[in-house]
């Protein structure tokens, strides 16, 4: 079948699904897995139940139940719920927001997908547009998302040694070139793969220079403040007319809700409805429902601190510590500082192989990561230091997560 421009570039089998492919292959055989790969959120306990409650009191509640699944909302989202959002976020950071600048979508994915492409691409004067990484490695799953080819560009970042075994990305801003064809700029904060956090002086930055070549500022906080909080750094949101601010509630321990929260000026807001109501009329609305209270009561702030981020960050603590342990001192590899989200960013300098045949020889070992060169949206330069990384990552179980540090260490020892 011949298919469109917009069919082909949607279904064009691209790296990284020949690598989701290969996964699944890898999964449905019986032997056990050890998946370090995945994005998925881990599932703890007190949350879970807490979500469970929440569902119970949907149930017992008169009417809810049937209003939830039997309705469908505006194209803006639940009124309820965007009333609690927009209470919470002038509460938790006094932003000084309405209701007009919020929009409810079906999560960070498509939420990126609808701005990527609103923004950037072939304009009607003729000019073509893009999105600037201002820092990659990047998330994955903004590499395809392009209709238009060449959708991105990027900066490669600077590099940091914290210690014999730690680095830190920062922003490259001599070499950042804001040029006309920009019309966003766009960081994850935690970044995913590295567990990277921009620091606010950077976003400060970024903001400026936004501001000053008149394009917007778009961050996506999918696993970041205000919640679910899976950022160990101290760090304070801004939002201004020229910022777009995106949240999910997938890391929560909600991604089958496929919900994501917009904060943008109201002429972004207005845009983003319309094509929710082309692409999908509306969001789901079971995940705003269960947290609508949580929001109100200022709840999701205190399990995000005290339940969530306490969890990942020792999860992320314990990981370090047993690769470490598991590798020779000697070679010269280095973990990203682990700042927030569910991944170690794993450089392995002057690696005599790929991370490509990295990945494949722990596939062998039935242990899955993600090699770092997809992790390089708008950036085709050479750079060795692209194809030395991985991403493995900390979420699920420890007896798994431990067993497959310990194959990466003793895989990547035998390949200095
Ligand atoms: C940085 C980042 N943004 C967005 C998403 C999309 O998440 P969702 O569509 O579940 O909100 C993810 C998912 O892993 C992510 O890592």
């Amino acid at each position: 079948m011949k298919l469109s421009n917009f069919g082909e570039k949607l279904t064009s089998k691209t790296g990284i699904l020949q690598l989701m492919d290969d996964l699944g292959k890898a999964l449905s055989g019986k032997e056990k897995i050890y998946m370090l790969g995945g994005g998925n959120p881990a599932h703890i306990p007190e949350i879970e139940q807490l979500f469970r409650k929440r569902m119970q009191e949907i149930l017992d509640n008169k009417g809810e139940f049937e209003h939830m699944m039997g309705n469908y909302t505006t194209s803006q989202g639940d009124n309820l719920f965007i009333d609690a959002v927009v209470s919470f976020f002038k509460k938790t950071y006094g932003w000084k927001i309405t209701n007009k600048n919020i929009c409810v979508l079906g999560g960070g994915q498509t939420t990126f997908f609808f701005l990527f492409n609103m923004l950037a691409g072939k304009f009607r004067s003729g000019e073509f547009k893009k999105i600037l990484f201002p820092l990659v490695p990047e998330y994955i799953g903004y590499t395809d998302q392009g209709i238009a080819n060449n959708l991105f560009t990027a900066q490669k970042p600077l590099i940091k040694f914290i210690d014999n075994h730690t680095f830190k990305y920062f922003i490259d801003f001599k070499n950042l070139n804001l040029t006309k064809d920009i019309s966003a700029i766009c960081v994850s904060r935690p970044t995913n793969p590295t567990g990277n956090v921009v620091t606010d002086e950077e976003v400060e930055k970024l903001s400026r220079l936004a501001k000053k070549h008149n394009t917007l500022l778009m961050i996506d906080n999918a696993y970041g403040a205000p919640f679910p909080g899976i950022i160990f750094t101290k760090t304070t949101p801004i939002w201004d007319e020229h910022i777009v601010y995106s949240v999910s509630l997938s890391k929560l321990g909600l991604p089958s809700t496929r919900t994501s929260i917009v904060v943008a000026n109201e002429e972004i807001i207005e845009y983003l409805t319309s094509i929710n109501a082309i692409v999908s009329l509306t969001a789901a609305t079971v995940g705003q429902h269960i947290v609508t209270p949580l929001l109100q009561s200022g709840e999701i702030t205190k399990i995000s601190e005290n339940i969530i981020r306490p969890f990942y960050q020792r999860k992320s603590n314990d990981a370090i510590l047993h690769f470490q342990k598991h590798m020779n001192p000697r070679n010269p590899y280095y973990l990203h500082k682990s700042e927030g989200a569910l991944f170690l960013w794993l450089w392995c300098k002057n690696l005599p192989i790929t991370s490509m045949e990295l990945y494949e020889r722990l596939k062998k070992k039935k242990v899955l990561v993600v090699p770092g060169e997809y992790f390089f949206p708008g950036y085709d330069k050479p750079w060795k230091h692209k194809n030395e990384c991985v991403r493995i990552t900390y979420s699920q179980n420890e007896t798994d997560v431990k067993k497959g540090l310990e194959i990466i260490a003793e895989t990547v020892n035998e390949a200095y």
